[in-house]
């Protein structure tokens, strides 16, 4: 998930392995680095840490050469290992390349370059497209650079790449779409990387690369630019860096979740990226096309997940019995586990996990294997244990989640069930035509009303403000959004300390009503979709109690605006996805509340990121 390279007069190899080190922090599964030292590649590339690629480096290669380019990946297409790692060789053997994104229509290309007698090594959709620049390279008989801007004119997808060939050693070709893309300008001398974290002793300036941007940085000369599309050519804007290493790691946040909490509008496009596909009508997902069956003949569809992934579980189960009319039961894996479960060969077990790690949630996996359920697993890190015992799969595609408070990957987990219920709607029959096009339209938009959700910050933290020294906290949602007010309350208590209940609002009269007096906030989402009449009755309750009205509501609302203390607005959407919006501001409220009480946000006391005991 990171990358890096140098070309200049200097030795490549400690800066292009000092500048993996400072990436690690993106979070990554394996690493490798190519150099060239006057008369040919030496590439070396490993699973696991930059400590093992050094040890990998010793063993194998020597370290001359004034280029060279290092990668540190975070699996998507293929298992980690070392043959997937990059670099990936073109099949001459001249060209390298790095690459971070996805490249969704590689299969394609593949089976097209195999008929061309390509051979690949690795499962990766990059060896697939170092392999389509040349191939464009040879055919048409042209520059690297114009190879790889007609390559790329080909594929579909997200990339931040670089590339160079052993017959042209003086220049590296980088290109961007998606990922991000820094390159530092020195003296005669180039640095190329994710963010600026591996070259800031080296120079203060730099460019950062636009989507559908490339450049070929060549020694001794001035740097090109050009838009990958249509050739034109760019005006290079250099930027001077202000940020120090912490800094530009976190990507100029404060802290990692706050920066996971912005990334959700991109990490929810990466999720549907290649699968949905609104204006054709279709959602692709092998995992569920190659096991259509299994869903379409199941009793019932049991989730189990630990955490957050659990209320993403319970969201689901919203979506999937209003949509596509399937019975759903959610489980804490850890109860499933133990307590002796009726499990058929007609049930179809989904298993949620971030880290694909849980060691509850494996061991509820386990069992339901052992029973002869179907399991489909829904997991962020790709190869993780859980991603690889299940029976098939989605990857969430959210990118590394760093902050030991779950966001993007909630979002991003009800991104793909999303897919999956109106998948299933679709084939069996429960949803017309018109309104699956209508929700897949809808999803499409998701992104940027997360955007537009985001933009209520500076009012959010003025509300945080005023309820920050609160003892307890209670949420309340109905509907979709009973989940999500579960999910509110479990990162308040999370990261700020602060005793937050979740609660179904009608159920709020049956205990916690005792409670409320002027000193209890209490956050209600109370969207215009979804028994809003209810809900803002359920606020005339708790207003003739005294208690403190915050209310999540549609833009533009004015009825609770009339009884509520505070109002926070998300955008409008159909019901089923205003979990993905109403779930942003109380992130948000809880990390500005974290912060105020100068708690460690990213890394609260007694919690891990990944629970492997149970
Ligand atoms: C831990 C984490 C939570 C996460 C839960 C489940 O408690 O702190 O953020 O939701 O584990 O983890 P998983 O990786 O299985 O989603």
């Amino acid at each position: 998930c990171g990358i890096v390279g140098y070309i200049g007069h200097r030795e490549a190899y400690p800066i292009v392995m000092e500048g993996l080190k400072r990436l690690e922090y993106r979070g990554y599964d394996s690493a490798g680095i190519a150099l060239y030292d006057g008369t040919d590649i030496k590439l070396s590339k490993t699973k696991g840490k930059v400590a093992d690629l050094e040890e990998r480096v010793k063993e194998e290669i020597t370290t001359e050469g004034t280029i060279g380019i290092g990668h540190t990946r975070w699996a998507t297409h293929g298992v980690p290992n070392d043959v997937n790692s990059h670099p990936h060789y073109s099949n001459s053997g001249d060209l390298v390349i790095i690459h971070n994104g996805i490249i969704e229509n590689y299969d394609s290309i593949k089976t097209e370059l195999i008929k061309r007698g390509y051979v690949f090594k690795s499962d990766t959709d990059t060896e697939v497209l170092i392999n389509l620049i040349e191939e464009v390279k040879k055919k048409q008989n042209v520059k690297l650079g114009k190879a790889v801007q007609l390559a790329l004119n080909e594929v579909v997808g997200a990339y931040a790449i670089a590339v160079f060939d052993k017959n042209k050693p003086n220049e590296i070709v980088v290109a961007k779409l998606g990922s991000p893309l820094a390159i530092g300008i020195g003296d005669d001398e180039f640095f190329i990387a994710s963010d600026a974290s591996p070259f800031i002793e080296y120079t203060k300036n730099a460019i950062y690369l636009e989507d559908e941007e490339m450049a070929i940085v060549r020694r001794d000369k001035k740097i090109k630019i050009r838009k990958i599309k249509d050739d034109s050519e760019v005006n290079p804007s250099m930027q001077e860096l202000k940020f120090n290493l912490e800094q530009i790691e976190k990507g100029g946040y404060e802290h990692f979740m706050l920066k996971e909490i912005h990334e959700q509008p991109n990490a929810i496009r990466d999720t549907y990226r290649g699968r949905l596909l609104a204006k054709e009508g279709i959602i692709r997902m092998a995992g569920i096309d190659d096991n259509i069956e299994k869903f379409l003949n199941a009793n019932r569809i049991i989730i189990v997940a630990c955490g957050t992934s659990w209320h993403a579980g319970l969201v689901a189960e919203y979506i999937f019995e209003d949509l596509a009319r399937i019975p759903v039961e959610v489980e804490y894996a850890s109860e499933f586990r133990y307590r002796n479960p009726v499990i058929t060969e007609k049930d179809v077990v989904i298993a949620i996990s971030q880290s694909g790690e849980t060691a509850d949630t494996l061991a509820a996996i386990k069992l339901a294997k052992s029973k002869g359920a179907f399991v489909f697993g829904v997991c962020n890190v790709v190869g993780s244990t859980i991603a690889r015992e299940t029976n098939a799969g989605a990857y969430t595609h959210a990118g590394p989640e760093i902050g030991v408070a779950s966001t993007k990957a909630f979002t991003t987990q009800i991104t793909v069930l999303t897919l999956i219920a109106l998948k299933l709607a679709k084939a069996n029959g429960s949803m017309s035509n018109s309104v699956f096009h209508h929700h897949l339209q809808e999803l499409e938009l998701i992104p940027e009303k997360v955007k537009e959700a985001l933009k209520a910050d500076e009012h959010i933290k003025k509300v945080a403000e005023i309820y920050k020294d609160a003892k307890n906290c209670l949420y309340l949602g109905r509907g979709y959004n009973f989940p999500v007010a579960l999910e509110g309350a479990l990162k308040l208590k999370e990261i700020s300390y602060i005793h937050a209940e979740g609660y179904p609002a009608a159920e709020m009269k049956h205990g916690p009503i005792a409670l409320i007096d002027e000193q209890m906030p209490v956050f209600v989402i109370a969207t215009k979709k979804g028994h809003y009449e209810k809900v803002v009755s359920n606020i005339q309750e708790i207003k003739s109690r005294s208690g403190k009205i915050i209310g999540i509501v549609t833009t533009g609302d004015v009825d609770v605006k009339n009884v509520a203390d505070h109002v926070i607005e998300v955008p409008e959407t159909i019901e089923s996805l205003t979990p993905l919006l109403t779930t942003i501001p109380l992130q948000l409220l809880s990390y500005h509340i974290a912060v105020m009480l100068e708690k460690n946000v990213d890394q609260p006391r007694n919690l891990a990121k990944s629970v492997t005991v149970e």
